[in-house]
């Protein structure tokens, strides 16, 4: 089946789907982006995905390029048309086209739109989730502005590509204070051996994740204790669990960090815990 993306305007076949080559995307990493995921053909927690993208927008000074309501209309429909029941919808805002200047360009230069949706496994991200993902940590090399959540990843893409050298999933940034930040594309999670689970609170050196808010509220109804405080690799490998948290893995387990195992190597029971309910506290649309 031909895959279908939406730019600028347009619904076309994912194989023709370009832009402008003076695309401050393409130029110059211009431009913020969401992922959300897709159940039951459906948008899990779209609003607050929202929300944090009119954030990027305006910290950026981008405009919004249409209403959220055409948005979402949009995107359901780019789900629509490639039959997507479970997997993610990416969305793209850029600056625009104009001729290649750093500064910004004129007020008449429009935003660039792009939608596009992918399947996913099911089966496989169960069976992922089943046995835990490894990961190692380097020292943070990313700009501190990583509370926008920009297209500009180079740092992430190279985390992650030596992520996989290295036989891991995931690369868990170290400040230079020593605290884990968070991951390449996900935020980093530890639970204690008395149960508490620590996460890194979102006022510095992460990105305020839409999962992490609405893990936050799951634990609350679980009873889940929960600190909101910087933790360390060190700490991180005697911890009895540890998870990462993004729109595309919800709740994956953390078996292994830097080729050490975390508890007893196998997914904890609050990891677990946590991933089966998550949904029961997820907005769909
Ligand atoms: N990644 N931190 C970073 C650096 C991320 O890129 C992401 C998301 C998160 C988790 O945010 P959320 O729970 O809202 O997905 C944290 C997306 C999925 C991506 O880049 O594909």
């Amino acid at each position: 089946m031909s895959r279908t993306a939406y730019v600028n305007g347009r619904y076309c076949d994912l194989r023709d789907a370009c832009v402008n080559v003076e695309d401050r995307g393409y130029q110059f990493a211009d431009g913020v982006y969401e992922v959300c995921e897709v159940r039951g053909a459906r948008l899990v927690d779209f609003p607050r995905h929202m929300v944090r993208l009119q954030r990027s927008l305006r910290e950026l000074q981008i405009d919004e390029p249409m209403p959220i309501t055409a948005l979402a209309i949009i995107m359901r429909e780019v789900v629509r048309r490639n039959r997507v029941t479970y997997g993610i919808v990416y969305l793209q805002v850029t600056r625009g086209v104009a001729r290649r200047d750093h500064a910004f360009p004129p007020s008449s230069v429009k935003p660039s739109v792009v939608v596009t949706a992918r399947a996913l496994d099911y089966e496989k991200k169960q069976q992922t989730a089943a046995t835990g993902i490894k990961v190692i940590t380097l020292a943070e090399n990313r700009w501190p502005r990583v509370d926008i959540k920009s297209v500009s990843l180079l740092p992430n893409v190279l985390a992650k590509q030596e992520a996989r050298e290295k036989g891991a999933y995931e690369a868990w940034y170290v400040d230079s204070d020593g605290f884990v930040t968070e991951g390449a594309s996900s935020n980093a999670w530890i639970v204690t051996k008395d149960g508490r689970a620590v996460t890194r609170s979102v006022d510095r050196g992460i990105l305020a994740g839409i999962t992490r808010a609405v893990l936050v509220e799951v634990m609350g109804a679980l009873q889940i204790r929960l600190e909101e405080r910087p933790f360390t690799p060190a700490e991180a490998r005697e911890a009895a669990e540890a998870f990462v948290t993004s729109a595309s893995q919800i709740v994956m387990p953390v078996v292994a960090i830097d080729g050490r195992v975390v508890g007893n190597g196998q997914p904890g029971g609050i990891t677990r815990q946590l991933r089966e309910e998550f949904h029961r506290f997820s907005a769909f649309s």
